[in-house]
């Protein structure tokens, strides 16, 4: 079972490439969850460049996605809706088709009390067009300086939603290979 991690903040202090962490922490075998540390090098998408010359960076992020068998995307909100970094990521994703038909699992933390719920809400409308299959359970951690420390989530309660966000994304990947076998 593998889980490709995304993370749409760029910043050495992230709160949300801290949920990554732990989310990482918390999959244990047979699952595994790896972190793709490549948005940040993307190249801003241009469809010429798509049909031209498929940049390295870009090909590596369509073969991790679809080598994944489910995803986990933690998204900062700014300014009420995701970041430019994953809005960027998921277009050059769009030609790709890889992310079709995938289990999503997706994450906000924020200062605000809101926790990130309008990034997360405009991170599943684009989802959806491209045909993911973002899972009906969300994490949302408000005033998220309070519950994640020294990089990591420390408060129990968000640590256990985050793991049942785990569980629930992995069963969704399961099921997903059940009903794949069973038509073969
Ligand atoms: C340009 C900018 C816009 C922001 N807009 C919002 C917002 O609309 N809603 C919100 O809850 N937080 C907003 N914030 C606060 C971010 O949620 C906060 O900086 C958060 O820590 C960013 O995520 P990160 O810690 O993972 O980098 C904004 C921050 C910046 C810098």
């Amino acid at each position: 079972m593998k889980i490709l991690g995304l993370c749409g903040s760029l910043r050495s202090g992230s709160l949300n490439a801290a949920v990554l962490r732990s989310a990482a922490e918390l999959t244990l075998p047979p699952r595994e969850l790896a972190v793709d540390p490549g948005l940040d090098r993307l190249p801003f998408f241009d469809a010429d460049v798509e049909q031209t010359a498929l940049p390295a960076v870009v090909a590596g992020l369509r073969a991790a996605v679809g080598a994944a068998d489910a995803l986990l995307i933690v998204t900062p909100e700014y300014a009420h809706g995701t970041s430019g970094v994953l809005k960027n990521a998921l277009e050059w994703l769009v030609g790709g088709g890889e992310i079709a038909g995938k289990p999503v699992a997706l994450a906000s933390a924020s200062p605000a009390i809101t926790g990130g719920d309008r990034a997360r809400a405009w991170l599943a409308e684009t989802l959806a067009a491209m045909d993911a299959r973002v899972i009906p359970r969300e994490l949302r951690i408000p005033q998220a300086t309070l519950r994640i420390t020294d990089g990591r989530v420390t408060d129990e309660p968000t640590r256990a939603a985050l793991a049942g966000l785990l569980d629930a994304l992995a069963h969704a990947a399961e099921a997903r290979e059940d009903r794949g076998s069973l038509a073969s």
